[in-house]
């Protein structure tokens, strides 16, 4: 049975533009795996701890010195690596705030980050542990970033998921939201670059 990952991070919940983009996916995928299961982790909800001294000593501390709140900030994590292993393929709503991505999903790659379980350092540099599938990221933004210089949001999620082992990548970008004469047309395009997907 095919599985799913669904991260979701709109502060706007289901009616987030990208929420209604990877709406239109998970309709597709579902068409295609009828059986398929559906894991949905969204990130706005979650609470995850920003990374302080606290985290950092749950996920690289001795575990023989753990406390139980280091302990289920560990089993978090661990949920969240599980998760992602367990996937097939990964969809990820990534709207564009304040020049990047949520800061709930940098919380969340802070909890993915772990040497030894998604990465690790070899001879010849880094290498992720994650099996690659394919990802599919859906951003959403008011402006026009790509491939301007000033989009700092997807190449360093593209970093990031390549870090830990997730290199088959397709980005599908809705730009240009907030400007009148464009969003129609660029909420079809990526519509469009959805519906070829599957
Ligand atoms: C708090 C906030 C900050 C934003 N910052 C930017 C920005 O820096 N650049 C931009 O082009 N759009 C910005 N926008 C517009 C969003 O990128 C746009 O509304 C997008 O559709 C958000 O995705 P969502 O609807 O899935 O949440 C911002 C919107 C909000 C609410």
């Amino acid at each position: 049975m095919a599985t799913l990952l669904y991260i979701k991070s709109s502060i706007f919940g289901d009616g987030g533009q990208s929420s209604q983009l990877a709406a239109a996916f998970i309709e597709k995928w579902k068409a295609k795996h009828p059986q398929g299961e559906i894991l949905v982790r969204d990130l706005i909800t979650e609470n995850f701890p920003h990374m302080d001294g606290t985290v950092v000593t749950a996920l690289r501390g001795d575990a023989a010195e753990h406390s139980d709140e280091h302990r289920a900030i560990l089993q978090r994590s661990d949920e969240l690596v599980a998760e992602l292993n367990k996937a097939d393929e990964v969809v990820i709503g990534v709207p564009f705030y304040n020049f990047n991505i949520p800061s709930q999903m940098k919380s969340y790659f802070d909890l993915l980050a772990r040497a030894g379980v998604t990465f690790s350092y070899t001879e010849n540099g880094p290498v992720g542990l994650i099996e690659d599938k394919p990802v599919s990221l859906i951003t959403t933004r008011g402006g026009m970033y790509r491939d301007s210089g000033m989009d700092f949001q997807i190449p360093y999620v593209k970093q990031f998921l390549g870090f830990i082992g997730l290199k088959n990548i397709e980005v599908i970008y809705a730009e240009g939201l907030a400007m009148g004469g464009v969003a129609e047309k660029s909420l079809a395009d990526a519509n469009a670059q959805i519906a070829a997907i599957h």
